[in-house]
């Protein structure tokens, strides 16, 4: 097929117009309202639904697929034609410019209106198991993927933890110099979330792999419709708790904490930011039923901790541990070392004499907390189960890093206690532990293990970076977990 915009030269040129008589009811589009044609809106004559559309100098159309495209799918045609008995013909015809729908099932177009133009949008086809949400804006297409994934946290059997893509970079902080050389305090609080009024509606799709989210077109109406009208899909999970999250350098999150879900299964998960713009998927796994570790999140001085950690289950049969319910016995000694870390480390000339050309004291301290926390609370994991679909990318995904914990073991934080139950752990990525080691003074004396020897009984090695650390990125598969589902080594 010719590009939209020679075709309407070839059709101005060669073809006869057949003057279509414009169509008294002509519904008006107004910008950034979403209209949206099913069942019996289409035209079952070869007469078009006209949409007059409002007079701008220039407007950006875009189109999703709510449903698989039928065999005689809605075409959608733009004139900005100053003459205004001319509805766009389905077949061309001069300033006629089709909107071309994309296999996902999205579409945009922005076209340039003269000062005199009529503005006509026209819907050809369509039956009435199709389904097309229109919009029109002023700049950026309202359907448009967004790029960034959502993130997944942690499951248990019938629980998980789950982020929105980063919508709001964190606000930067000014950076603390010498002579009031300030670090934050151990026990933290995280900066106050952005206004609602200046945030972004997100919401989170997910359902168990077999309700096929994943088929096309894959765009948010599609993925909303699939969930709310099939019925297993739509009962599949239930958020629990909800709330912004400043998880790390890339931003304000969406945090949910969802109930309900099926133990040993596949889920697929998306976010929907303001209705139109479709982020995902990712999958993950939920763990066998015998599964006995808690979900702990929420934590303002572990904002990366959103896992599973061996722990009784909470009080007042709370969904999951937060900094409300977390037995202080855990919480009282990390954060003493943390004060007291720091305090040793402002012993340093911090502002005064740079100890390194990159790093400074505040990157030491919160490279130590970001360990100290992956330490202290260890995260519970299962060997992979088989039959659960393919694995990703992989014909066959490189074994996580779990380490079998028996019961009556001492653990690595001595305040959680010998374990009570058999339980299986699964490590910190090696590279949380170097990245203290070289934001860190050396005369503070934070060590890792070495890769040749005993490293690998506390840490994984060789995911994100290469086995013996010389090569970033260049572990296998070069992240601590994938959009698949399968995490290789605890990375928070
Ligand atoms: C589509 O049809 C429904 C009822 O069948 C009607 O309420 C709605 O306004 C129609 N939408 C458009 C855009 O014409
Ligand atoms: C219609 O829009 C196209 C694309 O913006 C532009 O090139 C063309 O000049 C416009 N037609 C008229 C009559 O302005
Ligand atoms: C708009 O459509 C073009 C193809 O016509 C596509 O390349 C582009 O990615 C689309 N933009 C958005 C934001 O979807
Ligand atoms: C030192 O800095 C902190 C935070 O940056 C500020 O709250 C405090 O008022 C400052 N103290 C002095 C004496 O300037
Ligand atoms: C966010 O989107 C959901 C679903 O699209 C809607 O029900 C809700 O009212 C929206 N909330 C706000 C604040 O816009
Ligand atoms: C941390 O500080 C908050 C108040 O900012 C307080 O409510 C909480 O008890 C403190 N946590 C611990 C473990 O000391
Ligand atoms: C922190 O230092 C104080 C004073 O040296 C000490 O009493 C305390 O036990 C230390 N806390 C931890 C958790 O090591
Ligand atoms: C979940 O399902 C997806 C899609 O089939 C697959 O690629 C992925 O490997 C599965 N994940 C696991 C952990 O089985
Ligand atoms: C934990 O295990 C160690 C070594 O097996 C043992 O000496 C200690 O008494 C145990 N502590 C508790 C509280 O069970
Ligand atoms: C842990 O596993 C061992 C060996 O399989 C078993 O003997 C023991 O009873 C288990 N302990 C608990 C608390 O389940
Ligand atoms: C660690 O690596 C050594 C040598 O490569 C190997 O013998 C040992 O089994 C590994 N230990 C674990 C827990 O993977």
């Amino acid at each position: 097929m010719l590009p939209s915009s020679l075709w309407a030269l070839v059709a101005s040129v060669v073809l006869s117009l057949p003057l279509i008589p414009a169509q008294s009811t002509q519904t008006s589009l107004s910008f950034d309202t979403l209209v949206t044609l099913t069942g019996n809106n289409f035209s079952t004559t070869s007469t078009p639904v006209l949409f007059s559309l409002p007079s701008s100098s220039a407007i950006t159309i875009s189109l999703a697929l709510c449903a698989a495209a039928s065999s005689n799918p809605p075409r959608v045609l733009v004139s900005n034609s100053t003459d205004s008995q001319v509805p766009p013909d389905s077949s061309g015809g001069p300033d006629v410019y089709e909107v071309m729908i994309s296999s996902l099932g999205l579409g945009n177009l922005t076209l340039e209106f003269p000062e005199n133009a009529v503005g006509v949008l026209a819907v050809y086809g369509g039956t009435t198991s199709d389904s097309l949400e229109i919009g029109i804006s002023q700049d950026e297409p309202l359907h448009a993927p967004l790029a960034d994934l959502p993130f997944f946290g942690d499951s248990t059997a019938n629980e998980a933890l789950l982020f929105s893509p980063p919508f709001l970079p964190p606000p930067s902080i000014p950076k603390p110099t010498y002579p009031n050389y300030t670090l934050p305090l151990a026990n933290t609080s995280l900066p106050s979330p952005p206004e609602p009024a200046s945030s972004p509606n997100l919401t989170l799709f997910l359902a168990p792999l077999d309700t096929e989210l994943s088929a096309l077109p894959q765009t948010a109406c599609a993925i909303r419709s699939r969930v709310t009208s099939d019925t297993r899909a739509a009962q599949s999970a239930l958020v629990l708790e909800e709330q912004p999250w400043l998880r790390d350098a890339s931003g304000w999150r969406r945090e949910w904490l969802v109930g309900r879900l099926e133990p040993l299964a596949n889920y697929s998960v998306y976010a929907i930011q303001d209705g139109t713009r479709l982020s995902g998927p990712i999958y993950f796994t939920t763990k066998s039923a015998s599964f006995s570790c808690q979900l702990v999140h929420a934590l303002p001085y572990c904002p990366t901790t959103a896992y599973a950690v061996p722990l009784p289950e909470p009080p007042d049969t709370a969904p999951a541990y937060d900094a409300s319910n977390l037995p202080t016995s855990l919480a009282t000694p990390l954060l003493g070392y943390l004060t007291n870390f720091t305090t040793s480390l402002l012993t340093t000339a911090c502002g005064r004499d740079a100890y390194s050309p990159l790093q400074t004291c505040a990157d030491c301290q919160a490279a130590y907390r970001r360990w100290l926390c992956a330490v202290s609370f260890p995260r519970c994991s299962e060997w992979p189960g088989t039959g659960q679909g393919q694995q990703g990318t992989f014909s066959v995904p490189p074994p996580p890093a779990l380490l079998p914990q028996p019961s009556g073991m001492p653990q690595r934080n001595a305040a959680m206690g010998n374990s009570s139950a058999n339980w299986t752990a699964l490590l910190p990525c090696i590279e949380t532990c170097y990245a203290t080691d070289r934001a860190c003074p050396v005369w503070l004396g934070f060590r890792c293990p070495r890769p040749k020897t005993t490293a690998n009984e506390s840490y994984g090695l060789g995911f994100i970076d290469s086995q013996d650390g010389e090569e970033p990125g260049g572990g296998v598969p070069g992240a601590a977990q994938d959009r698949w589902g399968n995490v290789f080594c605890n990375g928070s």
